[in-house]
């Protein structure tokens, strides 16, 4: 929902519906929403788990964020996924619900497995 459609013409676009790549088990994201109760309307959810996942992808990648400590770890090297990074790297999703605690706990229950796409 942050761009235009037509800015991404002949990229390759993954949704919530195509994380588990055609297996029958869901994406280790999508059982932990579940395992975690990282919902109840669900209107948010597969934007909040397509973000968890570049949320994982970007710290794992050496990524800071606003609240990454100046002292943490050097460029590069992979930013562990404290709850205050989970919370800050997620801030622009919004669910109406209120699950917040809850889909924290959802993706520090994944951040330190290899998570990919
Ligand atoms: S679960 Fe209802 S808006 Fe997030």
């Amino acid at each position: 929902c942050l761009s235009l459609a037509v800015a991404h013409s002949g990229a390759r676009i993954t949704t919530v519906e195509g994380l588990p790549r055609g297996t029958d088990g869901l994406h280790p994201l999508q059982q932990a929403f579940l395992d975690r109760d990282g919902f109840q309307c669900g209107y948010c959810t597969p934007g909040q788990i397509c973000s968890a996942l570049g949320v994982i992808a970007e710290a794992a990648g050496g990524h800071p964020s606003h609240v990454t400590a100046a002292d943490g770890p050097p460029p590069g090297e992979p930013v562990p996924l404290t709850a205050d990074e989970i919370r800050e790297r997620m801030s622009g999703n919004i669910c109406r619900c209120a699950a917040y605690p809850h889909i924290v706990e959802a993706i520090e229950d994944v951040a330190g497995a290899a998570v990919t796409a």
